[in-house]
């Protein structure tokens, strides 16, 4: 086995900001406390987000520099579409500029009022899109999902058993689309394994459902179902990404992450009549089907990014970098979701800062600590996020638990930005106590962390 280390050496380098503590601490208070109101000149270690952050290769930006920006069918979309088609084996492939934009093309034609959207966990935009149609988005995540400390291998399944249930039950008929999220990025970055899949697509085909992949992070899931799913070790992440998209009957795919791009995304669908419907929406609403919101560029970058993005060194490499860092975070004694998946890192909050009640938010206090305490940008994942608050703005039902998301750009950190970042979170570990929260001082009625603003308790 080979040792850890970046499978790049970098070429062109970006400084990053270094603020004082007092600097830090007054960008925080006009930013309402609020992280996504930062500016990103005053953000260190930005781990934020792990969409769109990527950094790009030479391959990448050598394709960039020769694509075909023409209105229609440019080189750079058969360069792209033929890609795609060869990856994924879906017959009609509909550009978008970004995931949820497929999100609201597909649940436009398929949902509705009254109709029910079943997922193992909807991502919140696509949670949004949903319900933007009058559905319902139900989450059924598999019942090991609960345990945050167990090391089951697949804890981002789908609950075949509530799945089998509601789709032979009362709400059965009102079921129009069962979304599988690969990795389950609402529930801890875990991933799903094909045998759920299977057994899932098999339910769906029962009842005549479609089934459909929120494939986001399709190379993350194969390499986790290469190393953890028994059957699958001799089988190139490649071709485990490929048997993923077999089963399905369409696919919704950001490509902001593993298609190694700034932007971009794609629906895949096999049924010719549900395709005409959504390319009529797309150009519409997104541009024209051979380029559906994205340059020229983009389309030439990301036909280089999903192959790169499925290169076994590339996922070793990735899978080590964040293994090493919930390793490095747990010995500073803070708890992480197991088992660690790729793409971020999530801290029990709740734990790390019991004597805050989830009135105070330890999610968010512990997010904003490491920003004020190193520079490092994360977000919350409990109940400022999630959380059921009264008229006055106080929580009255917590979420289930208090997570913060370290999420990790593609390419972007070596393994002594992740070093630093552990040890910030080491000193906040050392004296937890200290910390005394957060109350809401604005919430806004929808996707509320985007836009909510705090002041210190
Ligand atoms: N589905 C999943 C599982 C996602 O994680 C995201 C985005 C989307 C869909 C939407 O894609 O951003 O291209 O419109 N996740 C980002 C994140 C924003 O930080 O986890 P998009």
């Amino acid at each position: 086995r080979v040792p850890m280390m970046e499978p790049f050496r970098i070429r062109a380098v970006e400084p990053i900001p270094i603020l004082t503590r007092a600097e830090r601490r007054a960008a925080l208070e006009a930013a309402g406390y609020n992280v996504f109101n930062l500016r990103s000149a005053d953000v260190t270690i930005d781990l934020l987000s792990d969409s769109g952050t990527g950094a790009t290769s030479i391959q990448q930006e050598a394709a960039a520099m020769v694509a075909d920006e023409a209105y229609a069918g440019s080189r750079s979309w058969y360069r792209f579409v033929e890609e795609i088609e060869d990856l994924t084996g879906y017959p009609h492939i509909l550009p978008v500029h970004q995931g949820r934009a497929g999100e609201r093309i597909l649940d436009a034609a398929l949902l509705g009022p009254g109709k029910i959207s079943i997922s193992n966990t909807h991502f919140d935009t696509t949670a949004a899109n949903v319900m933007l149609t009058g559905a319902e988005a139900r989450n059924l995540p598999c019942p090991e999902a609960a345990d945050l400390d167990s090391d089951q291998p697949f804890k981002g399944n789908i609950d075949l058993d509530a799945l089998a249930r509601t789709l032979s039950g009362p709400d059965g008929s009102r079921v129009a689309l069962v979304l599988m999220t690969i990795t389950n990025n609402g529930g801890g970055g875990q991933p799903v394994s094909m045998a759920n899949m299977e057994a899932a697509k098999e339910l769906c085909a029962r009842h005549g459902i479609p089934f459909i992949l929120d494939a986001a992070r399709f190379g993350e899931n194969a390499w986790l179902v290469k190393q953890r799913e028994p059957g699958y070790e001799r089988f190139t992440p490649r071709e485990i990404a490929r048997r993923a998209f077999d089963l399905a009957d369409g696919t919704v795919v950001s490509l902001k992450k593993d298609g190694a791009g700034w932007g971009g995304g794609f629906i895949g669908l096999r049924d010719d009549a549900l395709a005409t419907q959504c390319e009529a929406n797309l150009i519409a609403t997104e541009g024209f089907s051979t380029y559906g919101g994205m340059t020229g560029h983009d389309l030439s970058r990301l036909a280089e990014g999903v192959r790169e993005m499925v290169d076994p060194f590339y996922l070793a490499y990735r899978a080590d970098a964040a293994d090493h860092l919930a390793t490095r975070v747990r010995e500073a004694g803070v708890d992480t979701v197991r088992p660690s998946g790729l793409h971020g890192i999530y801290l029990n909050a709740g734990r790390l800062l019991s004597h805050l009640p989830p009135q105070r938010f330890p999610g968010h206090t512990l997010a904003c600590q490491l920003y004020l305490d190193g520079g490092v940008r994360c977000s919350e994942l409990g109940s400022l996020y999630l959380g059921e608050l009264n008229d006055r703005n106080e929580v009255v039902t917590p979420a289930p638990y208090e997570l913060v998301r370290l999420a990790l750009p593609r390419r972007v950190y070596t393994q002594s930005h992740l070093e630093y970042v552990a040890d910030v979170l080491a000193g906040i570990a050392a004296k937890p106590e200290s910390l005394e929260g957060y109350r809401i001082t604005h919430a806004p009625p929808v996707l509320r962390h985007f836009k909510v603003r705090l002041a210190p308790y």
